[in-house]
């Protein structure tokens, strides 16, 4: 899957990727893996399975490199995965290179993968979770026009310790009534 914005492309992974030295990696460690920014090889890792998922046959996930146009500056990363139990309904999630934060690009990125997620991929339901307490990613569902339907409480366990998380979702015909611009 390829899809072109006006100042991004989203793109598959690519053996390129995790060629990369070390030291440039960081910007993009940051964007892959913003829980463990120490962690490198994990972030290697991470590409390596993103790259695996090109392989699947049907393909069920799509964990996909956000690459800004001008100066092909790789900035995070942006990705559905169907459900096992319903694979017209995805997971959808979006991080990215925090020197890249607020300047609209979480909001393109995610309103080209709804394109692709309830055009041609025909997905009916598209899902986001996020702590409860993370603004950004409160802001940018809210952006899109996600609706909010749950809140679970201390249902994951993470850095040592339970946390709530927040539920978003859209339809497909949701989507197709969204006001636009
Ligand atoms: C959350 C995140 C994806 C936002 O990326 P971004 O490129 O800065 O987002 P955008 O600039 O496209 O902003 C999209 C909307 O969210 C809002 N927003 C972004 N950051 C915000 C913040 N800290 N507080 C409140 N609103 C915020 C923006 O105002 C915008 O809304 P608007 O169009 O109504 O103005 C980014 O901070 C990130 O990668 N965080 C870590 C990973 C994560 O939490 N991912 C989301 C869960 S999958």
């Amino acid at each position: 899957m390829r899809l072109v914005t006006p100042r991004l492309v989203l793109r598959n992974f690519i053996e390129a990727d995790l060629a990369r030295e070390w030291a440039p990696l960081k910007p993009v460690a940051a964007a892959v893996q913003p829980f463990d920014l120490r962690d490198l090889p994990a972030v290697k890792r991470q590409v390596h399975d993103a790259i695996a998922t090109c392989r699947e046959e049907p393909r069920t996930t799509w964990d996909l490199a956000v690459v800004v146009s001008e100066g092909e500056r790789l900035i995070g990363r942006a990705g559905l995965k169907r459900g096992e139990r319903e694979p017209r309904e995805a997971l959808m999630w979006f991080v990215s290179d925090p020197s890249s934060w607020n300047q609209g690009y979480a909001h393109e990125a995610l309103t080209a993968l709804l394109g692709a997620a309830f055009g041609p991929l025909k997905l009916h339901r598209v899902t986001a979770e996020t702590s409860p307490g993370n603004a950004g990613a409160v802001g940018l569902f809210e952006s899109l026009g996600l609706r909010r339907e749950a809140h679970f409480v201390e249902n994951a366990f993470a850095g040592g310790r339970w946390v709530d998380t927040a539920l978003y979702a859209t339809l497909d015909r949701e989507w197709a009534a969204r006001p636009k611009p």
